[in-house]
């Protein structure tokens, strides 16, 4: 069977902890769509990884690590994290790359930089050349991982840049050189293509072995290219179909589909948010929860979890269950607000929709929770919590329609309740 962790908001929801506790009864790890616009930070052995490409699940000895075709793989930074692992004696010979996979060039890292700084409505993206990516792809121009063992990649450069610096002299910037291109990715192509393999054949092979497949997820339901506060999202579908599409494992393999989230909400970049907190509430919850960017730095926003956003979360991924992180945060405010509903059109219900009319008037319904829950971080059974931790979680177990299976209640990897 194949899990799968998805990120249930707007990312940053701490899916790297459920991921490293998933990933250590797994087979293969693999990720699935996104770029190393993704980040998140493992301490093992007093040890730090900051991963942005390669699936956690590679520090377990043993365990595949796969890219899949839905990735956009930007080389540098892939061969950074392989160079760190191997510099810490991580075994990599367990690490596979899709030929399907796209391959993030300079060009789509300036577009990047140059359509966000074009922009009047900022998307505030990472500028890491995602969407970019994705466009050529789409526009059936991008280069594949492929190209890197053909050879290809070369003159598919040449043509690439030759049309990308048309638009960049039109606008009056610099152009790119083909050639300086071509010599940095030679290097980067002797050094990946050892690891450039169909994974779809692999996957497959792994589940008619009866092998176990995590699919760890990128940014959340809500940065969805479809499903999400479009245009304020990224490029891909981190969503339940993405695992389809960005692997090739069919939806009858997939088994567990766990959704992350926080016991607030946090956003990074513009876009609507409704539950948002600007006031020293926001603040408070984002120094308690130290939201701040792993990937840019950026301050996130914060507020308060959203119960009609969650439901759709549910309801777009299926989810078979619920992760809530920081409930340690959370319980340290005095009162917590709950959003229960929309008001909207006269009448209050759990309507959600991700069109931006429809969350510019819709107001938040708020029930009222005590906070203080005191020290939880040592509980590891969900009946030990306090009685005013069990009212919250219950509560928003009962509205979004879903099983809460894991429950966050500190800082270290261990603080987790598994229900
Ligand atoms: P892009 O993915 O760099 O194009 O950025 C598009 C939007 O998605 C921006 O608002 C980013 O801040 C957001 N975003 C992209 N990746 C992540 C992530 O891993 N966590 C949270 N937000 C993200």
């Amino acid at each position: 069977m194949v899990d799968v962790v998805l990120g249930g908001f707007y990312g940053d929801e701490g899916k790297g902890k459920i991921i490293d506790f998933l990933a250590k009864d797994a087979d293969v790890s693999v990720r699935f769509s996104g770029g190393d616009n993704a980040g998140h930070t493992i301490n093992v052995n007093g040890k730090k990884f900051a991963f942005h490409l390669i699936p956690s699940g590679i520090l377990n000895k043993g365990t595949k690590a796969v890219l899949g075709n839905g990735v956009v793989i930007n080389p540098k930074v892939l061969i950074g994290e392989l160079e760190n692992l191997k510099a810490n004696d991580v075994d990599i010979s367990n690490f596979y790359i899709s030929e399907k996979a796209q391959i993030i060039m300079p060009y789509h890292i300036k577009m990047d930089e140059l359509e966000e700084a074009q922009r009047e409505n900022k998307i505030g993206t990472t500028k890491r050349g995602i969407g970019p990516a994705y466009c050529d792809k789409f526009q059936r121009s991008g280069i594949r991982a492929e190209d890197f063992v053909s050879g290809k990649f070369e003159e598919k450069i040449r043509e690439n840049t030759k049309a990308k610096n048309i638009l960049f002299k039109t606008y009056g910037f610099e152009e790119l050189n083909a050639e300086e291109i071509i010599q940095e990715y030679r290097e980067y192509s002797e050094i990946l293509k050892p690891y450039i393999v169909d994974t779809i054949g692999l996957l497959h092979e792994s589940i008619e072995k009866g092998e176990k497949i995590l699919c760890e997820g990128a940014q959340a339901t809500m940065l969805d290219i479809d499903f999400g506060s479009y245009p304020f999202v990224t490029s891909s579908n981190p969503t339940i179909g993405g695992v389809s599409t960005g692997t090739g494992i069919g939806a009858k393999y997939i088994g567990e589909v766990y959704g992350v989230i926080k016991a607030y909400a946090s956003r990074v970049g513009e876009g609507p948010f409704v539950t948002e907190q600007k006031n020293e509430i926001g603040d408070l919850i984002r120094e308690l929860g130290h939201e701040y960017g792993t990937t840019t730095k950026r301050p996130r926003r914060c507020g308060w979890l959203d119960l009609p956003a969650l439901k759709y979360t549910v309801m777009i991924n299926g989810l078979t269950g619920i992760a809530i992180n920081h409930l340690d945060t959370i319980g340290k405010l005095d009162k917590i607000k709950l959003c229960v509903g929309y008001e909207h059109d006269g009448k209050v219900d759990m309507k959600y929709s991700n069109n931006e009319a429809f969350l510019a008037k819709v107001k938040p319904v708020y029930e009222e929770f005590e906070g203080n829950f005191g020290e939880i971080s040592h509980i590891r059974r969900k009946e030990d919590l306090p009685e005013k931790a069990l009212k919250y979680l219950d509560r928003i177990e009962e509205l979004a329609g879903a099983p809460i299976k894991f429950i966050g209640v500190g800082a270290d990897r261990e603080d987790m309740i598994i229900v």
